[in-house]
């Protein structure tokens, strides 16, 4: 029988180490989610979350914010399924609110290249809105090609392919709650 506890051992099995804890990764989220509320304390703010990767730390975020907000996504893909990103941003999904006049924050899971945060910003200032500012969990600030330079950053991590917390590789281990090392990226 392959029980839940079964396929938790064996994705726990594929990581060689790990490099943020799930107690290190809740207290940068409230971290944040204090520095955001004082922010826009005075503001309506929406938070665009960009799917997948970003869904995990964003279903945590939003729950340490003490202010109100409005959530909407979008999704772009620049990986497929390698450990090297294509340069090329896909969007596939766009907002469905009006942000024009409005104060937004992109929420990433990580930043690697900056391409994809980069082009974004691009595609949501054609919209007009009021500010516009980004927020990621994870950052590899070594991987730059573009200056790219996040409004609340979470954790600095080295230059390794990692999984967890909605990083995935090959669409898995999104749902690891701590950030890690696979095993086989690191032998090939
Ligand atoms: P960028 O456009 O090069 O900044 O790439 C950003 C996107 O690539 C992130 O949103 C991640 O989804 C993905 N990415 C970059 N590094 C990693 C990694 O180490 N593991 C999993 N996904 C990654
Ligand atoms: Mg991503």
């Amino acid at each position: 029988m392959s029980s839940e506890k079964e396929v938790l051992l064996s994705i726990k099995e594929d990581v060689s180490e790990i490099l943020v804890s799930e107690e290190q990764i809740a207290s940068n989220v409230k971290m944040i989610g204090f520095k955001i509320s004082e922010e826009y304390h005075d503001k309506d703010l929406i938070i665009v979350g960009i799917l997948k990767g970003g869904i995990v730390f964003l279903a945590d975020l939003i729950r340490v914010l003490s202010i109100p907000v409005k959530v909407d996504f979008i999704r772009v893909s620049s990986y497929g399924e390698s450990t090297k990103t294509s340069g090329a941003v896909d969007l596939s999904k766009d907002i469905e609110m009006d942000i024009a006049g409005k104060h937004i924050l992109i929420v990433e899971d990580l930043i690697d290249t900056g391409t994809t945060l980069w082009r974004l910003k691009e595609h949501f200032l054609q919209k007009n809105p009021a500010s516009i500012k980004f927020c990621t969990a994870f950052d590899k600030p070594s991987r730059r090609k573009i200056p790219f330079q996040p409004d609340f950053v979470g954790v600095e991590l080295p230059d390794r392919f990692v999984v967890g917390y909605g990083l995935d590789f090959d669409e898995r281990y999104r749902n690891l709650r701590h950030v890690a090392v696979l095993k086989q990226v690191e032998v090939e």
